[in-house]
């Protein structure tokens, strides 16, 4: 069986193609940073009509990476929520109206579901059940994961999430969009000591806060600015590398926790926060030191792409069904919505 994949929630344009026993067969990625580096942000008017001006020769050309037809295809799988209802509705009308025309069901997937399944693509692919940390841009949960579809949330963000610390912290530190990675760059050169800055809701159950800390930065690094607002190269990397460890230091603990009050022997990192080689390096720290293994999907899995919708579609193909789609779009869309397949 062969699924295609779409993603389309934020600013980056995914297509996948998943077969059932051979895995990925071939995807696309194109990212939208130029676009919106200039506004420091994702504007969303501008990301819909990117999508639609990229999504159609891209699926053109994994069908042509992995030399099948669109006759080949079994199901198209979209991202139908959480994201911005624009960007949401183009990769939906697509693939459904594609699927439509091939006779073959469209399968809305739930963005966040794809990211906590995409270690399932992984060759040491993790077994259920298991803890997740999902911290993505908009997403800060702990979840106790038994099975596809079946999600308890057990933690999550009061307020930011730590990849909107991130984001929010970079820019503060005058670093282009997107910020996250651009702070991680920076912190790698920088003193993690020098500034203490808060580990917020420590040892206060699973729940986590960081717009406390976002505040502490920026109260912190005001005294160091010239009379011009700028920042010297070692105050930036410093404070990148304080803000950093901040959020790692957290995270883990939190994870600490949750693992001791779950039992579970299992932890998955996932989403786009993920990728963060200090917090990745922390958590494998951690797994040594209380007998847990931790998975994290490569980096390209962690941020969004299109492989891992098109693995959560296929999760999801039974009972659906050929025929006329309503197209599926949900801004907002809590995850323990969700149900088994
Ligand atoms: O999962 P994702 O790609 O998109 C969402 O579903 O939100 O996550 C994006 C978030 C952004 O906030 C980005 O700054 C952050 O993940 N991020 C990182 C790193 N790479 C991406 N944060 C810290 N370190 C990184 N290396
Ligand atoms: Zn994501």
């Amino acid at each position: 069986m062969r699924v295609l994949g779409v993603e389309t929630s934020c600013d980056e344009t995914g297509v996948a193609l998943y077969e059932a026993g051979a895995g990925i067969r071939a995807e696309r990625l194109a990212s939208q940073i130029a676009i919106h580096a200039a506004y420091g942000g994702v504007v969303p008017e501008l990301a819909s009509r990117d999508h639609i001006a990229k999504l159609l020769p891209m699926v053109a050309g994994v069908l042509e990476d992995a030399g099948v037809g669109l006759r080949d295809l079994d199901a198209i799988a979209y991202t139908a929520g959480p994201g911005l209802i624009g960007a949401l509705m183009v990769g939906g009308s697509l693939a459904s109206s594609l699927a439509y025309a091939l006779k073959i069901p469209a399968i809305p997937v739930h963005h966040l579901e794809g990211h906590l399944l995409a270690c399932m693509l992984e060759e040491s692919a993790p077994e259920f059940p298991f803890l997740a940390l999902l911290v993505s841009g908009g997403h800060s949960q702990l979840i106790e994961v038994a099975g596809v579809g079946r999600y308890r949330i057990i933690g999550e963000t009061l307020d930011d999430a730590a990849g909107e610390a991130f984001d929010k912290v970079a820019r503060l530190l005058g670093l282009p969009y997107p910020g996250g990675p651009e702070l991680a760059r920076l912190a790698e050169s920088g003193n993690a000591q020098r500034f203490a800055l808060p580990r917020p809701l420590r040892n206060q159950g699973l729940d986590m806060s960081f717009s406390g800390l976002k505040t502490a930065v920026r109260l912190t690094i005001e005294p160091h600015r010239d009379a011009n607002g700028a920042l010297t190269d070692p105050v930036r990397a410093d404070v990148a590398a304080s803000f950093q460890a901040a959020v790692v230091d957290t995270l883990t603990g939190k994870c600490r926790q949750a693992l001791e009050a779950t039992g579970l022997e299992r932890l998955v990192v996932a989403g786009g926060v993920g990728a963060n080689r200090a917090l990745r390096a922390s958590l494998a720290d951690l797994g040594r030191r209380v007998g847990a293994r931790v998975y994290y999907p490569r980096p390209a899995l962690c941020t969004d792409n299109g492989a891992m919708i098109a693995y959560a579609g296929w999760c999801r193909r039974t009972g659906a069904e050929a025929g006329l789609p309503r197209i599926v779009a949900k801004p907002r869309w809590p995850l323990d919505e969700l149900t088994p397949p």
